[in-house]
């Protein structure tokens, strides 16, 4: 039964997140899609609830580049004392060039990683009140490009390589969600991370190179449709199926073998407190 849950979803205005959105309101879930952007937000609701054929959407304006958007978004939204029963983080950026947020952070790394880190956090105690809450965290494959953090310059002020940096912020996605898992192992919470599959997004199209343009045309044919990238976020979000199982890497609704160096917990436990200097919860 999803009718009675409530999910919080960054990301929601674009590819996976959207498809997500409107398959996890078509199937009942009561959904607020977190974005940077009022206008399209709007726009996504109606679409979605269109889509689903309900009215139980709403959108939060929460720019994951900015922490105290991101606090002001947990804020406002614990404000209305509603319920949350899934948060699922999906948001995501790739650029070709460095960029650094308005809090000094290089950009993939502050939306990416300490945007899944800081809203989490600042909505677990809610999440924390419904049964079996959830907690799926987008990650990718990309991950598997590199071979571990590279914790002398988390910030790539030397060297910026665009797909290292977000394969980078990827592997952080996998390390925070084991992490996460083993502190809340005592509670009946879900906590999982997934790889969608190659999709047919948004994702670096902001970029404006034209070699990417020509990439894209290239590869998109073989892409998913967001709504195929979107199964493994839905299923882990509400298959009752997932209750009582242990954290994972998922693609494709199927669990899927990590490398040694994602399940690394001593190197998900550095990340952790890194994390938590970083977004000033320590
Ligand atoms: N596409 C793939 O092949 C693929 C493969 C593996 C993993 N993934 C992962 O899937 C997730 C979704 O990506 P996608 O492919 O659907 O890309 P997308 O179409 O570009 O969507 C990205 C979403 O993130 C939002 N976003 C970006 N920066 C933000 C910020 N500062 N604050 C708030 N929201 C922000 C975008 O908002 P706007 O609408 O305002 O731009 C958009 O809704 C990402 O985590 C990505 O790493 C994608």
């Amino acid at each position: 039964m999803t009718d009675d849950k409530v999910c919080l979803i960054t990301g929601g205005t674009n590819g996976i997140g959207l498809a997500s959105a409107k398959e996890l309101a078509s199937s009942g879930v009561t959904v607020t899609i977190l974005g940077r952007n009022p206008e399209k937000g709007l726009h996504c609701v109606e679409e979605i609830k269109q889509y689903a054929g309900h009215e139980r959407v709403d959108f939060l304006l929460c720019d994951l580049s900015s922490q105290e958007s991101i606090r002001k978004a947990a804020a406002t939204y614990l404000d209305t004392q509603k319920p949350i029963d899934i948060l699922l983080n999906n948001a995501g950026v790739m650029n070709l060039e460095r960029r650094v947020t308005v809090d000094g952070f290089e950009e993939t790394w502050a939306v990416n990683h300490l945007g899944y880190f800081l809203l989490t956090q600042l909505l677990l105690p809610r999440l924390k009140e419904r049964p079996k809450a959830r907690i799926i965290n987008v990650s990718s494959d990309a991950y598997s490009f590199i071979k571990g953090l590279q914790w002398d310059d988390l910030q790539f002020e030397h060297g910026y390589k665009s797909f290292k940096v977000y394969a980078h912020s990827k592997l952080a996605n996998i390390l925070f969600t084991f992490e996460l898992a083993r502190q809340l192992e005592d509670t009946d919470m879900i906590v999982q991370t997934l790889h969608p599959g190659g999709v047919r997004t948004g994702l670096g199209q902001h970029n404006h190179a034209p070699f990417l343009k020509i990439l894209y045309k290239l590869i998109g044919p073989f892409l998913k449709k967001p709504e195929n990238g979107a199964k493994t976020s839905v299923y882990l979000c509400t298959s009752p199926d997932i209750e009582g199982q242990e954290v994972g890497y998922w693609a494709d609704c199927k669990r899927r073998e990590l490398k040694s160096y994602a399940k690394d917990m001593d190197a998900a436990k550095r990340l952790w407190d890194i994390s938590l200097q970083q977004t000033g919860l320590s």
